[in-house]
């Protein structure tokens, strides 16, 4: 079997550390790939979102089966393409993906079919005085949302008016987003236990992988701005107890497949519930995306035992239900390293050493880095994402991950050291 994995962060990373176990897989590829994937796969120079260049490279290499790990191919329409050729592909087609790159088509589905979610308005900045008049009469804490994608910096929580104004004026006169901020969603601020749980999907059935728990802000405590996640930890089974579990199926998961399939736009891939629990236990849909979560990922793939090139296959051909998943009972922890000044302005090409010095429980997945000439330099805001694996408990996965993060440096190095407290 020839397979190729789509992009290049730590996710990708964890997708192609996975698949690197099936010895079916003969040859394995990744576009771009980095530093650390192009140790185990085949880097293809080929960026993530050419989906002409990426269907050319796999009808002449005969490639078996593609996974799409970021979401810009998917909004490009890669699936619909790979399949009008005939080609084997992980992840929803263009109409499908929108559940992730229209936060507008999202919220007005999970309205029609009563999916729990916050109560919202949609504006376009066509309308300004509309949105300038909402936003005088509403009251606060509120949560203003770029329409499209926004590399996960689209959501800005405002706690007055002032803020409200300032973030409408970035969106729609200083273009912050591009025309990803042409519409905006404002919604209510929901309070509670925020989780992630991914549904790997067939069009009809699908099969929940164990949940996590991302930490979105940069700061200690849940501070400071969003980022795209600064470590993750799983599986989050204090935050979603089976209970919970069976209502994010059945008033989320379930009604989401059913639906998307009766108006034409069958969910195949990876659903990411990006979850809200309340006090008394009810799931509030946050947002979808349509692709596995960085750094969730890197925390939720190692605990699968099962071999996950026949769950992409099951996934993509229909046949879901016949896939049989087996899980360990291990924890997770990772911790992102990230670049001083991320999610702003950071600098790149920083050596990184201490990556051989990872001991037997830790795995270091590369997220922004390159390899120059033997040197191993960070590329990105998000660099490394080092997770620890512990049969023994979450604490000690978490002392794993810190452990070992500790070994790895690099100039300005950034991280944050409470990543899974809130697990224990
Ligand atoms: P999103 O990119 O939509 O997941 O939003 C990023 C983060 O913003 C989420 O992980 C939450 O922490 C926060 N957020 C988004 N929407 C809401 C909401 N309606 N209420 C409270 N927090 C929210
Ligand atoms: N960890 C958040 C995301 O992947 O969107």
């Amino acid at each position: 079997m020839k397979v190729l994995v789509i992009g290049s962060g730590g996710r990708e990373h964890a997708i192609t550390w996975k698949i690197k176990q099936n010895p079916e897989v003969t040859e394995l590829y990744c576009a771009p790939g980095n530093a650390g994937i192009n140790e185990i796969a085949i880097g293809v120079d080929i960026k993530a979102d050419d989906v002409e260049g990426l269907l050319n490279f796999v009808k002449e290499n005969n490639i078996t089966l593609t996974v799409v790990g970021p979401e810009v191919p998917l909004e490009k329409g890669i699936v619909d393409l790979f399949n009008e050729n005939g080609l084997l592909i992980f992840g929803p087609q263009k109409s499908a993906a929108r559940l992730e790159h229209s936060k507008m088509f999202a919220k007005d589905f999970m309205k029609r079919h009563n999916i729990p979610t916050a109560a919202y308005e949609t504006f376009s900045f066509n309308d300004k005085a509309k949105v300038f008049d909402y936003i005088s009469n509403t009251g606060y804490p509120i949560v203003i949302k770029a329409d499209g994608l926004a590399a996960g910096k689209g959501v800005i929580i405002c706690s007055n008016i002032d803020e409200a104004i300032q973030t409408v004026t970035e969106l729609f006169d200083d273009k912050i987003f591009g025309s990803a901020g042409d519409n905006i969603v404002i919604e209510q601020f929901l309070q509670g236990v925020e989780a992630s749980v991914f549904a790997i999907c067939d069009g009809t059935d699908y099969i929940v992988l164990p949940a996590s728990q991302d930490h979105k802000k940069i700061g200690e405590g849940e501070t400071g701005k969003n980022t795209g996640g600064m470590g993750a930890y799983a599986p989050a089974d204090k935050a979603v107890t089976p209970a919970i579990m069976k209502s994010i199926r059945t008033k989320v998961i379930e009604p989401v497949l059913k639906f998307m399939k009766s108006e034409g736009n069958e969910f195949k891939g990876c659903l990411y519930c990006g979850l809200m629990i309340d006090k008394t236990g009810e799931p509030f849909v946050i947002e979808f995306n349509t692709r596995f979560g960085d750094p969730e990922t890197q925390v939720v793939l190692p605990l699968i035992n099962s071999d996950i090139t026949e769950m992409f296959i099951a996934s993509a051909s229909g046949k879901i239900k016949d896939y049989e998943l087996k899980l360990n009972n291990n924890f997770c922890c990772t911790v992102v390293l990230a670049s001083d000044g991320y999610p702003d302005k950071y600098e790149t090409g920083k050596e990184i050493t201490g990556l051989n010095e990872a001991g037997g429980d830790a795995i270091v997945f590369h997220a922004g880095t390159k390899n120059e000439n033997g040197k191993i330099l960070s590329a990105g805001g998000r660099v490394l994402s080092v997770t620890g694996i512990s049969a023994l408990g979450l604490k000690e996965a978490i002392n794993i991950a810190y452990h070992n993060a500790a070994n790895m440096n690099f100039e300005n190095k950034y991280n944050r050291t409470d990543i899974g407290l809130k697990g224990l």
